[in-house]
């Protein structure tokens, strides 16, 4: 017994023995870093052989409390001596709970939700309510939005070129506008600007479409895509098109939603409100849960009409304990304002960065959603992807984890993203930001 648990500590020593172990056995769909973890506590993760990260990417985006938490932990325990799961033609009171705390958060008129595992399943649902509430089919999506990889949402995705050969055909009735992305205006506008995107969007809509789609599905703030911000008048301009068409606005919040951006959910920061809204990753700290928000009225006549969602974890006691467990540490740790006050101060850090290097071209995001994209220089402009990827590889060697450096990761290819949990400290941003001018002055 205690030989078999050396042995087992002398394998967990080494990175490359799980490395190998993973090329072999597992089909490479999604390339990895060689950094194989093993624990977490806050902002900070431990590799096999004991070298500590911090982790600027939250897990996959869904760590806001920071990694094992001890009240997410305690409810969890909790919550799987009683009950883990059951039929979804019974009820558990987490759902139940969950759904009233979720009305509570959201603003009016979002009132209802119900429940899924992931981000891709919560668009695919939430997209199906908006075609049978409206009893129409077209979708209009964002160019470089990112919505998932089933199917359904991939049909609504963009994120870079040739990501959808071979995988056709996706669903028809998809029409796509262009993002915006004011530091590459693809209309050559500067800010405060025409809106000559929006224009260019109607006349696509009108020209490409019946007229009027079911819906509009939009990341507040695009992720994958590379971190794109829009201006406050693009949002209002964009809800009223939808009014105008009476198509649905759907809000996809899986990035942006649970205090990431300094507010429950990114669109707050707009004084707009979505038809219908999905929110995932962060909603289940790690554990995969999405919910679908809507108004009464788009449930009561979607319902009334027929629609109707099944699958295997619909809120599960478990999924849900676990997010309302999350929800109280955000409140209790005031994490939305520290979300947005440490925000501040790491966009601040980067843009005296962005002022003292060439390469660093643009700082954009809001809260602790934040990225830097990273160019050749300020007079050309010109995409260094190449130089993102050195980037984020030399800062994971001084122990610190970014998004972006997978070539094939998206991430508009030379963005880097910078995500930390929200309970990060002034002294790990301080770190950080050493780290990223230290390397910054190297490549
Ligand atoms: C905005 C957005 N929507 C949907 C998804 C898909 O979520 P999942 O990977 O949980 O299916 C992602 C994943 O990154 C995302 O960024």
């Amino acid at each position: 017994m205690q030989e078999k648990s050396l042995n087992r500590e002398e394998i967990t020593r080494k990175n490359d023995y799980w490395v190998e172990l993973d090329r072999k056995y597992r089909v490479q769909v999604r390339k990895t870093r060689s950094i194989v973890l093993e624990k977490g506590k806050g902002v900070e993760v431990w590799d096999v052989e004991g070298k500590k990260y911090l982790d600027f990417e939250s897990g996959q985006m869904a760590m806001v409390a920071g990694h094992s938490h001890p009240w997410v932990i305690k409810r969890i325990r909790e919550q799987i001596e009683l009950l883990m799961q059951n039929s979804i033609r019974v009820l558990n009171m987490p759902r139940v709970l969950l759904a009233k705390k979720l009305s509570e958060i959201v603003p009016d008129p979002l009132a209802k939700s119900f429940f899924l595992s992931t981000g891709s399943e919560s668009v695919e649902a939430a997209l199906r309510l908006a075609k049978k509430y409206t009893g129409r089919f077209e979708v209009v999506a964002l160019l470089r939005g990112y919505h998932g990889r089933t199917a359904g949402s991939q049909s609504y995705t963009s994120i870079s070129r040739g990501a959808r050969a071979e995988y056709g055909p996706l669903l028809p009735g998809a029409t796509f506008i262009p993002a915006p992305y004011c530091y590459r205006c693809a209309f050559n506008e500067t800010l405060p600007c025409n809106l000559s995107c929006l224009s260019y969007a109607e006349d696509v809509i009108d020209r490409t479409t019946s007229g009027q789609p079911a819906a509009m599905i939009i990341e507040i703030m695009q992720g994958v895509g590379g971190t794109i911000v829009p201006p406050a008048e693009w949002v209002r301009r964009l809800r009223q098109i939808c009014n105008e068409r009476e198509m649905l606005l759907v809000i996809d919040e899986s990035l942006t939603g649970m205090g990431r951006t300094g507010k429950w959910f990114g669109f707050e920061h707009y004084n707009i409100v979505p038809d219908i809204m999905t929110t995932s990753k962060a909603l289940g700290q790690g554990v995969p849960v999405a919910a679908v928000i809507t108004t009464d009225e788009i449930a009561g006549k979607a319902v009334d009409k027929g629609y109707d969602q099944g699958a295997t974890h619909m809120g599960d006691s478990f999924q849900c304990a676990v997010a309302l467990a999350n929800i109280e540490v955000i409140e209790r740790g005031n994490l939305l304002e520290k979300s947005y006050r440490i925000g501040a101060l790491l966009k601040k850090g980067l843009e005296e960065l962005q002022a003292k290097f060439e390469v660093v071209g643009d700082v954009r995001g809001m809260g602790l959603f934040l990225g830097l994209e990273i160019i050749e220089s300020k007079v050309s402009r010109r995409p260094d992807p190449d130089r993102a990827l050195k980037l984020v590889a030399e800062c994971e060697d001084r122990g610190l984890l970014l998004g972006g450096g997978i070539p094939t990761g998206g991430l508009g290819t030379n963005t880097v993203r910078l995500c930390p949990p929200l309970v990060i400290t002034e002294e790990q941003v301080n770190t950080a930001i050493d780290i990223i001018e230290d390397v910054l002055t190297k490549i």
